[in-house]
This record gives C-alpha cells, structure tokens and sequence, in this order.
C-alpha cells in the first residue's frame, strides 16, 4: 500500500522554519501510520471512521490507537460532558479576538485551549469558525472572525498555530459557505468562482498555508449544488490537491448523508455515532463495489495521522513532546476581553474616567448585572465564575461611588432557571424507584450519549425529575417554564400547576429542543426572600432509534416585569445624580445565537429608550454594547461615548472597569463595519428562495460594498479609539513591502494597528474600490517613534481566474494606503506594479 507522504512543497509550520528532527519525526508519523493501516481489516476501517458517540471515535488496541475525543470551541474546551459542573474558561468572543487584530494573541488564546483541552482530555478542539461576516444577520455571526478575508485567516492562523503548539488539533470550520443559519442544513449557497476563492475559501487557504491545521469540518450547507460533505471539486481538488491539506476531514454533526457521495467527497470522519453513514454502512458498499476500499484507507490513514500528531497512537512521538509554558486562563480571558473592546466614540476624552477622584457612576441596564459574556449554540461552555459590569466596577470604584438600576430589561422570555435556583435531577425507573441522581448547576438537562447520572441508563430511567427550591430575588409575579420535547409535569410551592406534552415543531431540526422557543407554563406570586420548591417531571422518550441518544430540557423561569417607564425613571434619577452615567445595553440568546439567523438589528426591548433618557440628563453618558455583532445605536451621535463590548468572556465585567477606570486602554479595531442602518448593510436577505442563497453581491459584502455604493456606515471597518493619539509619519512601498513610521502624540502609552489598503487608481477588471492588504500592531510609549515594515502578500494584487484555474496578478498603478481605518487614510503612496 503507497503512502501519501504530507505535503512535500511545505517548510514550515506556523511561521516556524521545520527543522531536519521534525521531518524525521513526520516521517516515523507516517511509516506507523502506514504500518497501523496494514493491520486493520475492511470492517475495523470503516468502524474507525464513525463516531462511537457524541465526541469520539472507538479506539482500536490491538495497533495501539486510543479514542480521539473532540470538543468544542472556539472560546472555550466544554470537553464531552455539557455541563456547569465541569466548568471551562470562557474567552471572549471570535469577534472580540478579531477585533485585536494581533495573530500573536490569537495564538496565545490557542495555547490557553490547547491547556485547557489537555486537562480535558480532548485531542481535537472543533474550531475556529472562519465563515464570513456576509450579513450582519448570521447568526453565528458572534463566532466568525470578519467581513474581511485576510483578517479572519491572520487570526484563525494565529489560533490554529497556538492550539497546535500545544499538541492538540483543530478542525477549521465551516467549509465552506455556512454564512448564515436559516435552512443551514440543506441551504444551497450559490457562490461565483471569484468571490468563492477571493473572499470565502481565502481564509481557509490562508489558515492551510499558514498554520497547517490537521484537521477541517465540512459544512451542513451546499455550494454550487453540492452538500459539502461530498464536495470533490472543493475538498478533493482544492483542498487537498491544489493546497495540500493533509489533515482529517470531519462532518458538522449530523451531516454526512451518503455512504458513498460522503467517502468519495473526501470526507474522513461521519460525527457523531453511534448511527453513521459510515461503520457497517461503509464496509457494505466496498463490499458491493460502489466504493473502492482505498478511498476507505485514504480516510483511515488521515485519521490515523491525526492521532499520530496529537499523540493518540501510542509509541508513535506526537508533534508536540514538550508543552508551552502553563498560562493562567482567568488573566488571559481579562487581557484579551480589553484587547478586543473597541471604543468608537469617545468626546472630549469622557474616557477613561478618573476612578480615583471620588467621581460618581450610575450603571444602569440589566446586562450590567446579568452579562452576556458568551454567544448560544455549540460555542458554549460553562465558565467557573462570571464578572458582571456590576460586579468589575463594583470591585474597582471606592465605596459608595456606584449605583444600579435595571433600566431596561430586553430578556422578556424565559430562560433555563438560574440564579436564586438549588436543583438536582432525580432518574427514576418505570416503576418509580430512583436509579441515578445527577448535580444540576441550572435548570437545563443536557445529558449527550451516556453521559447520565451514575447508575442511570437508557434502559432503566422511565422520568427525570429537576428539583429543589427557588428563592426569589423580587417580589412580583413569577413565570415558570419548560423546553424540550415530550411530557412534563411541572409543580410549584408544592400544587401541580401544569401537565402536558410538547410536540415536535415543523422546523424539524434536530436541535430544537436546544434552540427551540421556550414555553410558559404557569405564574404565580412569589416574595422577594421566600423559598419555594419546585418540581419539572420529563418522561424519558424512547430515542433508540435516533441517530444519537440524549436527553435534552429544560425548566425556565421569568422573574417579575416591572413597568417599562418606572424602570427606565429610576434610571434617569440615578444618572441625574451621578458625575458619569453608564449604560450597558446587550442582544439576547433569542436575538443572536447559532441556530437561526437575525431579522434585524435593533437592540430588543426599551434599551434605545433608556439610552437617550439617560442621555439627556447626563451628558457624560457612556453606552457599553455587550453584543456579538452589530447593532443599530440611533442615538450613537447623543452620547459621550459608545464601547462596544462584545460578549467579553468570563472576566468581562472585570476588564470593563480596566478600560472605563483607564488601567488599560481598549485595544479593539473593528473587524467588520458597523452600519448605522440594517437597510445599509450590503447583504439584508439571508432566507434562501427554493433552497437556493444566491450569493448575488458578488465581491461586494463588508466595506466593500458600502464604498461601492457610497454608503456611509456608523462605524468603518477598522475604526477604533485608543487612549492616546497617532501621528503618521512616513510611508515608504515597494510591491512586497509597506514601511510605515508613527508617533505617539499623546500622553499615554498605546498600541496602534497600522492598516495598509490598496486602491487600484484605475481597474481593467471588476474589484473593489480599496481592501485590506495587510496590518501590523506597534506599541510606544508617549512621545515616542516607532517604525514598523509591513510585508505586502502577493495574493493581495491577485484575482482569481476560473478559466486559467489559477491566480492573475493585476498590474498597473496602485494606491497604498497607511490607515486608522478603512475611512481613516492617515499618508498614501503611488505604486506602479508591473
Ligand atoms: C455546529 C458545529 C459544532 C457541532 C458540535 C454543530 O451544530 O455547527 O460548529 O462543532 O455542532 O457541537
């Protein structure tokens, strides 16, 4: 049997050279992986190539190959069990690490989840979610990097790099044309060859050429009328052939649909088990002679590479032997969270506030206390602890110098029971004796495969009873709640107060009882201090047949609503009196979450209200925007200084008041152009018509579009304020190189992202007026110069050409562009390419 020896033309790995003990290394790699292939029989190869449940695939002892576990991702290692009581670090979101625009920093963001996947027991972190910011509306929107395609692949290669260093893989996903959710599973994202290869696949090819990932994740979705699991011509040709990946090719779960169209697509593994497409399925079709059997080793052998390089095939040395230096995961996630916040309006220098002056600061906004610090979907994981806005600035402003009120509270929908909750589950047989209690930290069930309760099994547990007592942190009327599929029974303060079933909806996504829409099954009158107990019963529906086993509900609770105007009153009297007032406005996990797309941008509930009350009584009035993407802020020009925060992560609250108190600046540039309408935004439809997203705009999404049609945006793309100021100096090109010079004017150290653009002057071929060709970070302290050369790809000249299949440099006279922003040209340079 021939091996496929990795990819001969590649000298190196993450930007480090490869030396001659590494590729001696890769070479043993490879013979054992060639050596463990020869042993393994049809059936025991096809068996490899599914998933043994949720997360992981079956070990084979007899050639030494342990199971591979995967988890995601992208800001955290959840690890196999979905669960708070195996807690993770929560970092903040894609959006927030792109919006630092360091590969650096992303790459320490990997080697904190490499750590964190080790203690774990995880080899494959399911991440970084490289689709494109296309519309403002994907829902997973939070979880992308950028609009911009050279971005996103700088710092998913930074994050594929660090997760590597720490010997653990990667699966970059979603390749490719998931950029938006409604219909993912079957939506054909109709794409032309330019924008495909210029925009969507670039930050892929980018991540393959920079970082070597070892692994990808096929999408749900089509492209060009193919479901991407069986893709040929992209994963095949392009990713393979023309780039040379060499890594495992891993469905999005639940995607591989065909036997056959899956192995022949070049796809390696079918997630998750135990019922595939693959395993006995697999081995049926060699065996009927619709599938060669060295496709199936082709599979085999990159899975066995994989598990040679995390170290999964034992006597075999993994790429990694010697680990990065520990780091500490809570310092990190505040770091970064302050790295990526990015202040788009600061007047008069309202920012950073002076904490020590005895200044007073009326926080309002119910984010405030309970943050978003993380978008919905797979991306979660459950952080050991969770800073607030209240709880950071609490901690850093003297005694007495910070009020809260509510203001405004947009979560009007139930959500799993939480704080003021004590639950456990109770699994009891058909007979009702109990056999297995599990510790439940809030009201959401989500126990995947057999990851149930000690001596709870598929076959024995008939009901699961969430349990335990509630006490009240309002008085009012209090409504109660379930999510999920099947019968329940759901009792308060001791009477049965509902009973009823819940059918499956006409979505008939697999996942709706994870996104599903809540349902309110009772209120009733509770005081502030009280406890009460509560009761769900959940009768066990039979999921043998399913492709996966799981048992998946929840018990929601909705606390009082106060009046919308007496909430937002108490607020203005706060502000009134206070010397700054600070208002935390947030999307919610019904607005913004993998699963389905946004409708629109608007900020839900009475928080725009809130924001120009509050402005209008206090003219230090500062808007901290807790969303994973963009949203309308129409009173953005009303107020003293706009933050947005994204979701920043378990210590968010804690680098808010490093930032507002002025300890650090924010470090964040846009990584995608904030529109100051929904109407603007390049690309408003994301409902594909028949089955079909015609991706019509072509080139033209992100600044792209909004300079084609003259439109202004709120806030351009890369735009982002520091705490001290910038003077440009010198720019020098050439074709490969941007030499810029700078100095810091203000009074404080800083660092500045030094954005270089090309604009061709005149164009024979159909491009967008201008675009990023590359950026580098500088740091100086006050009054000092600095001088940074930037090296100018070549791709960034390139169009792609569908007829010659390859890349066209354009010549001709160019503009280079040193820049703040894309609507901030600080010095330009004239370019004659040949
Ligand atoms: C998501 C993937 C994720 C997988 C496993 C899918 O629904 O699209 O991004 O890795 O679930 O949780």
């Amino acid at each position: 049997m021939g091996g496929t020896a990795p990819h001969p033309h590649r000298n190196r790995r993450g930007g480090t050279a490869v030396t001659d003990a590494d590729q001696a290394r890769e070479q043993i790699r490879e013979d054992a992986v060639e050596a463990a292939l020869d042993k393994l029989d049809l059936d025991t190869k096809a068996r490899l190539l599914a998933g043994q449940d949720m997360w992981t695939l079956p070990e084979i002892p007899e050639i030494g190959l342990k199971s591979l576990v995967m988890s995601d991702g992208p800001i955290g290692v959840r690890g196999v069990r979905w669960t708070a009581d195996d807690p993770s670090i929560a970092l903040p979101s894609p959006t927030a690490l792109a919006a630092a625009w360091d590969p650096e920093l992303a790459r320490r963001a990997g080697r904190l989840l490499a750590q964190e996947a080790r203690r774990k027991g995880v080899h494959v972190l399911l991440a970084p979610t490289v689709n494109l910011h296309r519309s403002p509306l994907g829902g997973r929107h939070f979880e992308c990097y950028s609009e911009d395609p050279y971005l996103t692949g700088a710092v998913g290669s930074g994050y594929v790099n660090g997760v590597q260093d720490g010997g653990v893989g990667t699966t970059v996903k979603h390749f490719v044309g998931n950029d938006a959710e409604t219909e993912r599973f079957t939506v054909d994202s109709v794409i032309a060859p330019r924008p495909l290869r210029e925009l969507y696949l670039a930050p892929f090819e980018a991540i393959v050429e920079g970082a070597r990932p070892w692994g990808i994740m096929t999408a749900y979705n089509r492209v060009n009328g193919t479901t991407m699991t069986e893709h040929q011509y992209l994963v095949n040709e392009v990713l393979r052939a023309e780039w040379g990946f060499d890594g495992c090719n891993v469905s999005d779960w639940m995607a591989a649909r065909s036997t056959t169209g899956d192995i022949l697509g070049g796809l390696d593994v079918a997630m998750p088990g135990p019922q595939t497409v693959y395993g006995p399925a697999l081995a049926e079709a060699v065996r009927a002679g619709e599938v060669p059997e060295s496709a199936v080793d082709a599979a085999v052998r990159n899975v066995l590479r994989l598990a040679a390089r995390v170290g999964a095939l034992e006597g075999v040395p993994a790429v990694v032997e010697e680990l990065p230096a520990a780091i500490d995961g809570q310092a990190l996630a505040r770091e970064l969270a302050a790295r990526g916040f990015v202040l788009v309006r600061n007047e008069n220098g309202t920012l950073p506030l002076d904490g020590t002056s005895g200044g007073t600061v009326a926080l309002s906004g119910a984010a405030a206390r309970d943050a978003r610090i993380l978008g919905g979907g797979s991306a979660t994981v459950f952080p050991e602890r969770l800073v607030s806005p209240l709880d950071g600035l609490s901690a850093a402003l003297p005694e007495g110098a910070l009020t809260f009120t509510v203001g405004a509270d947009p979560s009007d929908e139930l959500t799993p029971a939480d704080k003021g909750f004590e639950l456990r589950a109770i699994c009891r047989d058909a007979s009702g004796t109990v056999v297995g209690e599990g510790s439940l930290p809030t009201g959401q069930v989500q126990w995947i495969g057999d990851d149930l309760p000690a001596g709870a099994t598929y076959a024995n547990m008939a009901s699961i009873e969430v349990t335990g007592t509630f006490l009240p942190r309002e008085s009012g009327e209090h409504a109660f709640g379930t999510r999920g599929l099947g019968a329940f029974a759901l009792a308060v303060d001791g009477e049965r107060r509902w009973e009823g079933v819940q059918e499956m909806g006409n979505e008939a996504d697999p996942f709706e009882a994870f996104f599903g829409a809540p349902s309110e099954r009772t209120r009733l009158t509770l005081t502030e201090g009280v406890p009460v107990e509560v009761s769900l019963t959940y009768q066990v529906p039979d999921t043998s047949g399913l492709p996966m086993r799981a048992v998946m509900f929840s018990l929601l609770h909705l606390g009082p609503r106060r009046d919308a105007d007496e909430l937002i009153a108490e607020a203005v009297e706060a502000a009134r009196a206070a010397d700054t007032a600070v208002v935390v406005v947030a999307t919610t996990e019904r607005v913004e979450s993998e699963g389905y797309d946004r409708t629109d941008l608007v900020l839900p509930g009475r928080q725009d209200d809130l924001v120009r009350a509050v402005a209008a009584v206090n003219p230090n009035t500062v808007v901290v925007v807790n969303a994973g993407s963009p949203v309308e802020l129409p009173w953005r020009e009303d107020v003293a200084a706009v933050l947005l925060a994204w979701f920043p992560g378990q210590e968010g609250g804690a680098a808010l008041a490093d930032v507002l108190l002025g300890d650090k600046e924010p470090g964040g540039r846009l990584p995608t152009t904030w529109p100051a309408r929904f109407a603007d935004a390049p690309v408003t439809e994301v409902v594909p018509t028949e089955g079909r997203l015609e991706y019509t705009e072509g080139l033209f999404i992100g600044y792209r579009g909004y300079e084609a049609q003259s439109v202004e945006p709120a806030f351009p793309f890369g735009h982002g304020l520091g705490y001290t100021d910038w003077s440009y100096e010198s720019l020098e090109v050439t074709p490969d190189t941007a030499r810029v010079r700078l100095t810091n004017t203000g009074t404080r150290p800083g660092r500045e992202v030094v954005q270089i653009y090309l604009a061709p002057t005149a164009d024979s071929v159909e491009r967008p007026a201008s675009w990023l060709a590359a950026f580098a970070g500088v740091e100086a302290g006050p009054g000092e110069s600095v001088e940074t050369e930037i090296a100018l790809p070549a791709r960034a000249f390139e169009i792609w050409d569908e007829e010659a299949r390859g890349w066209q440099r354009i010549g001709g006279t160019y503009e280079v562009r040193a820049s703040h922003s894309h609507g901030d040209t600080r010095l330009s340079a004239t370019l004659d390419l040949a």
